[in-house]
């Protein structure tokens, strides 16, 4: 079935992980990413291949799950912003940041929009302290922002997606 197929699209990836680095727990970091990377969050289905195919329990996986803020059980959108609230990224105004993020995506208190392009999470420190306020959109790194800078950069974004309709 299609829908089946799309749904385990990550099934191969972690199969060739598990095949390089064998049915061990030094497996399981790298299956989680792959997951991620694939399905854009970690299926119930994933946790339990995973538990049965390596041998870990299903509390172990989810606590790595936990662990690592890249990893998550939560349908995430295309685009997923982190933008950092912490000290210094606050001092130098992350709050105006995250609101013209809110304002620009039109989550009205959604963490992702209805049409699953972008999911918005405020995290702590990413490293970036001397870009602060700064953010990352995926992997893509963006610093010394302002709500204009912000505004562009989203502007970017959803002209890459020409289906883009926005909710505002
Ligand atoms: S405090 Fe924001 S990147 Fe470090």
């Amino acid at each position: 079935m299609k829908s089946e197929g799309l749904r385990h699209a990550w099934k191969p990836k972690v199969d060739g992980i598990i095949r390089e680095l064998g049915k061990t727990r030094n497996a399981l970091l790298p299956c989680l990413e792959a997951v991620q990377q694939e399905a854009g969050c970690i299926p119930q289905e994933a946790i339990t291949y995973l538990r049965e195919t390596i041998e870990v329990p299903s509390v172990d996986i989810y606590g790595v799950i936990t662990f690592y803020g890249m990893l998550t059980t939560e349908k995430q959108g295309k685009y997923v912003i982190r933008v950092c609230d912490s000290l210094p990224c606050y001092l130098n105004g992350s709050r105006e940041i995250i609101e013209a993020l809110e304002d620009e995506l039109g989550m009205n208190g959604r963490d992702t929009t209805p049409d699953g392009m972008f999911t918005l999470e405020r995290v702590a420190c990413l490293g970036l302290c001397d870009k602060a306020p700064a953010m990352i959109i995926n992997e893509e790194i963006h610093g010394d922002l302002n709500a204009e800078k912000v505004r562009g950069i989203i502007g970017m974004k959803k002209k890459e997606e020409c289906g883009w309709k926005g909710y505002y």
